[in-house]
């Protein structure tokens, strides 16, 4: 996943540069600015002071010193003051300077703060999208393993209407976690031949068994009740079931959907924050089954629709369902037709749910 929201401490990140909010002097300060050089120890501050300072949305390096990081990056964002003083363009440059002095150094993994985030008084949820923006952008064209990592949880925030409008959805779809499948293999449904119905279900995958809850709905309109009209009805609708599954693999679909957007590959698992290791792997293997955040990722880069999504997890042996808030995150996120993957991993991480791409 080259692009990774975390909560930790960023002075106990294992990475090759951790990124200092600093102050231009470069000489110390509070906040992560003074974690970092108190945990570096004092070399850091004399290498410093050779630096002869930093200007706003620049970037300059150290070691590491007592860190686990091989360098420190350090950069000075904007002091807020409102908003009409450049301040976005300023963070923006901190950011992007940061990633190409890292470049430069060979930089493989790398750990941001928020910055400009506290002392300096961005206000966070704009800080956030600025941080996101300009490391997604940088992504696009480049590899690297990217870290936000979030000191404490106050400082993170996403728009609250967004928030509060995913949250008012989760309230309104969640069920209890034990919510009785609606067809499973132990509790065949009465009205239905099970004989019938069983030769024609392959799991897709020989572990996973199919599970479908009451509220995995294959058409956005229509929920399996009322698809139930008749056991005819349901062997028709599990006949076209299975011969989507028996056409493709999850892999097998994958590409042609790749191939039918019209996109590159490397667009599509960027967009899906993939690394191409890991695309590579399902490209050349066929039978490939993904984690369920990876086959998402690839739901969302590509825009599926609602039923796509389904199709495309069903593949990897999987559904949505609404026993569980990560799923229901993406249904709405993509029956609002919002796209945007760092968006959706900030909302996935604020609520403490696995975020989309590969680990
Ligand atoms: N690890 C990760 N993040 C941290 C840590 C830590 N150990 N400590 C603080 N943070 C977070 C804060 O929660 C905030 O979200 O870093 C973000 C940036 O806050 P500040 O450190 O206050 O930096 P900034 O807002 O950019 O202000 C810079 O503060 O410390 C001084 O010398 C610094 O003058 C400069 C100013």
């Amino acid at each position: 996943m080259p692009f990774q929201i975390v909560r930790n401490d960023i002075t106990k990140m294992e990475v090759d540069a951790i990124v200092n909010a600093a102050n231009p002097t470069l000489l110390g300060g509070g906040g992560v600015d003074g974690a970092i050089h108190s945990a570096a120890g004092p070399e850091l501050l004399e290498e410093c002071k050779t630096l002869h300072g930093c200007d706003v949305g620049e970037a300059k390096a150290t070691a590491g010193y007592n860190l686990p990081a091989k360098y420190v990056i350090h950069t000075v964002g904007p002091i807020w003051q409102g908003g009409n003083n450049h301040e976005q363009q300023k963070l923006n440059s901190a950011y992007i300077n940061s990633l190409y002095l890292a470049k430069k150094l060979g930089v493989e993994t790398i750990a941001f703060p928020l910055i400009s985030s506290g002392v300096y008084g961005y206000p966070k949820a704009e800080a956030l999208k600025v941080a996101t923006k300009a490391i997604a952008k940088f992504l696009q064209y480049n590899d690297m393993m990217v870290y936000l990592v979030i000191f404490d949880p106050a400082s993170f925030k996403i728009g609250e209407s967004l928030f509060d409008d995913i949250e008012k959805y989760i309230d309104d779809r969640y069920v209890a976690e034990n919510a009785e499948p609606f067809y499973s293999e132990e509790t065949p449904t009465p009205d239905i031949n099970r004989a019938d119905v069983s030769q024609r279900i392959e799991p897709p995958c020989e572990n996973s068994g199919i599970r479908y809850s009451r509220n995995t709905s294959f058409e956005p309109s229509v929920c399996y009740d009322d698809m139930l009209s008749s056991s005819d009805d349901y062997a028709e609708i599990c006949g076209d079931l299975i011969e989507k599954i028996k056409d493709e693999s999850f892999s097998e679909m994958l590409l042609r959907k790749i191939d039918e957007s019209g996109m590159k590959d490397s667009t599509c698992y960027k967009r899906a924050n993939i690394d191409r290791g890991l695309f590579s792997k399902i490209r050349s293997n066929p039978q490939y089954k993904p984690s369920k955040a990876t086959a998402c990722a690839f739901a969302i880069a590509l825009e599926m629709s609602i039923d796509e999504t389904n199709e495309l997890l069903l593949k990897a042996g999987y559904a949505l369902s609404h026993s569980s808030k990560f799923d229901i995150i993406i249904e709405y996120f993509v029956t609002h037709g919002i796209y945007d993957i760092f968006t959706i991993n900030e909302v996935l991480f604020a609520m403490d749910q696995a975020t989309l791409g590969s680990k």
